[in-house]
């Protein structure tokens, strides 16, 4: 039986809820099974974080990629971190297991609003999780990051191994460097399932 989102509390519970999540709505969830913390701190390698600086997560799921967020912000001092979630169910668990962590429940597409909202000044960060590939509004939402990214501010996401050679990966990489005029990928990451590459473009 698939719990509900307030007793997901153990990793295997997760798991199950997430991929309940996915048979739901497969294109807007994207994976079978939320993605590792390696993979998460793999995104965040070379970011220079400091006490403060605005973080913000697009699709944050049930917090695989927030818990390498958590864990730098924990190292580095507190950043400000928001994390921007559609599905009412992960809301309630990532509130749950980062409770000093601000979440809304809400669409990415609306990141403007959402920082303005907050008094959040502009991202030094945004690290997505989103299943870019699948959604119509890809190329608005890597544009509007690029736009909303403070100066010097890096977007990162990643791509599924397998759907790497895909015309729509390959419509994403290129979306990246148009949008960002800069485009850069490592990896593959193995300790995440699917494998997985990172996918960046930074503001200048
Ligand atoms: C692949 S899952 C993220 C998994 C997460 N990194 C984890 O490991 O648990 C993609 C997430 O993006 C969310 N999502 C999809 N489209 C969205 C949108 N337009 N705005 C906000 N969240 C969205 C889905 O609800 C889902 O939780």
């Amino acid at each position: 039986m698939v719990p509900t989102a307030t007793k997901v509390t153990t990793r295997p519970a997760r798991g199950l809820y997430f991929f309940a999540r996915f048979l739901r709505d497969p294109r807007n969830v994207g994976a079978i099974c939320p993605s590792s913390r390696t993979l998460g701190e793999r995104m965040l390698a070379g970011l220079d974080l400091r006490p403060g600086d605005v973080v913000v997560e697009y699709g944050a799921g049930t917090g695989s990629l927030t818990e390498a967020i958590h864990a730098r912000s924990r190292d580095t001092g507190a950043l400000r971190y928001l994390g921007i979630e559609r599905d009412d169910g992960f809301c309630r668990i990532l509130a749950d297991r980062f409770p000093a962590f601000s979440f809304a429940n809400a669409q990415v597409e609306d990141v403007r609003a959402l920082l303005a909202e907050r008094g959040l000044p502009p991202p030094k960060a945004i690290i997505s999780g989103l299943p870019l590939i699948f959604l119509p509004s890809m190329h608005d939402i890597v544009a509007t990051a690029h736009d909303v990214l403070a100066p010097g501010g890096s977007f990162r996401t990643f791509s599924y191994l397998q759907s790497w050679i895909t015309p729509q990966a390959r419509r994403l990489r290129a979306c990246i460097r148009e949008c960002f005029g800069n485009f850069r990928q490592s990896g593959p990451v193995l300790r995440t399932f699917p494998p997985a590459f990172v996918l960046q473009g930074d503001k200048r």
